[in-house]
């Protein structure tokens, strides 16, 4: 527990019944926090909070959001400036280790992550297990999982070398696993890392080119690929990340763990929404259409929602939705599409929506999701694709996080508690008398 204790303390009156004095404790940035590990010791009570809209689950010193500010910091470094001084490598090494590389650590780190792409040629037979038309997240949920079976040398979890291991096998094999989700669901042949790309440019060589003939890739479009990873490498404590420390806190193996975050995040209402925007915005069809499917989202009696907007934290502007509108609007030109009608659209929706009252009051903002399927799309990704993108990206966040966790002498297996709402107990009815 690194978060320092504060003076002054907080009373929990109910009625009169319970009052106890609960320490406050501080961290560097952001709200105190009330520590209430021994109120149950002291009241006999639970707390109740479902969706953990008032829970701190840990401390942790990797990731800094303030939604009202609409800020992201990692390690203290604001993501407008990583996204546009810094490249993904050197974002991995500062979640990873807490500090930006030097040239030669830089330099080490990556030529150790390209070491690690290449897979154990036997993953291919259980690529070829699943069906054609599977879900490329489906199959990267199971590959993911799969690897504990292959990597024995690194799932001792109380080595931290070992530990560290399985972090770098992690990410460098997670784009050439997304490579092959996608060649397999399009009936072309695996290919292989290339150790002379970076690591952007070598998950589009493994995506996109085919043995018959060579492939270029615009420096740019390796950039906004890059970009879009550094957007999505670390989030604090989402549903996936909280995943997967739950799940690591049990002492499973940190493959196990990914793969719980993997499908986690597969959900619309988190890594699933770019997936759910291009579907949504498709199913627009107009800008024509925009106010009609506005009022559904407004409307308390139908389910629709507007993909892409509103966040749990942020109740601002999503800072990553504002470098990827930019990142968009420079791979489309890149590729020379003028006029893109999804891009229109989603410039519509977003005008209206952020003038309307509902959404106003709500403060619901684009998120990080908004864009990033146009210029997906537009690199030639299909939608099935996009989350695994964001999975790829993520897997440095999670496994950063899963470190930090084993790493903290104070860490508990997670168990929440709940409010029990079932029958009391009754006498067993024998089946002859039901
Ligand atoms: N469209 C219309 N109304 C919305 C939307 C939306 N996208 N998002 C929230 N609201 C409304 C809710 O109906 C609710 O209204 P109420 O107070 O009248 O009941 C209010 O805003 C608050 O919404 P909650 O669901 O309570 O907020 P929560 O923090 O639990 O949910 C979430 C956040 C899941 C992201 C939500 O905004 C949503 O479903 N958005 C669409 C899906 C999406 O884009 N997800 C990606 C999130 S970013 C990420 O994971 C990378």
């Amino acid at each position: 527990m690194s978060g320092s204790k504060v003076n002054g303390t907080v009373q929990i009156n109910e009625e009169g019944h319970v009052s106890t004095d609960l320490p406050m404790l501080e961290g560097s940035l952001g709200p105190k926090v009330i520590d209430i590990r021994k109120l149950y010791a002291q009241t006999g009570h639970f707390t109740y909070d479902p969706g953990f809209t008032s829970t701190a689950s840990c401390d942790s010193a990797i990731t800094y959001i303030d939604g009202d500010e609409g800020i992201l910091m990692h390690r203290g470094y604001k993501i407008e400036e990583l996204a546009s001084e810094s490249d993904f490598m050197e974002v991995c090494f500062l979640l990873l280790k807490g500090e930006l590389p030097n040239a030669e650590e830089k330099a080490k780190f990556s030529h150790d992550i390209t070491y690690h792409t290449m897979l154990h040629e036997q993953l291919i037979q259980l690529f070829r297990g699943f069906r054609r038309d599977a879900h490329p997240m489906a199959i990267m949920v199971g590959v993911v999982g799969a690897l504990s079976a292959f990597y024995h040398d690194s799932t001792d979890i109380n080595d931290p070398h070992q530990r560290m291991i399985a972090s770098y096998r992690l990410i460098a094999k997670m784009p050439t696993i997304a490579a092959m989700a996608y060649k397999y669901s399009v009936g072309q042949p695996f290919i292989y890392p290339n150790n002379e790309l970076s690591y952007a440019e070598n998950f589009m060589h493994m995506t996109f080119s085919v043995p018959a003939e060579d492939y270029k890739l615009s420096p740019t479009v390796a950039r906004a690929m890059d970009r879009i990873f550094i957007l999505h490498a670390d989030h604090e404590q989402n549903a996936s990340t909280s995943t997967v420390r739950l799940a690591g806190s049990s002492g499973a193996n940190p493959f196990a763990c990914i793969a719980a975050g993997i499908a986690c995040l597969w959900g619309p209402a988190h890594g699933g929404a770019n997936e759910a925007v291009l579907t949504m915005l498709e199913e627009i069809g107009s800008v024509d259409n925009v106010q009609e499917y506005i009022n559904k989202a407004k409307d308390k009696n139908d389910p629709f929602r507007l993909m892409g907007f509103g966040h749990r934290v942020y109740k601002n502007y999503d800072p990553r939705a504002k470098v990827m509108q930019q990142t968009c609007y420079e791979v489309l030109d890149e590729l020379g599409i003028k006029d893109e009608p999804m891009l229109k659209l989603a410039m519509e929706l977003e005008r209206i929506a952020l003038e309307d009252e509902y959404f106003v009051e709500k403060k619901l903002f684009p998120n990080v999701d908004f864009y990033s399927g146009i210029i997906l799309k537009a690199l030639g990704f299909p939608t099935s694709m996009f989350t695994v993108l964001f999975a790829l990206a993520r897997t440095v966040g999670w496994v950063a996080q899963w470190n930090e966790m084993m790493e903290d002498p104070g860490q508990k297996i997670g168990r929440p508690r709940q409010l029990y709402t079932g029958p009391a107990e009754r006498p067993f009815v024998p089946l002859v008398k039901r």
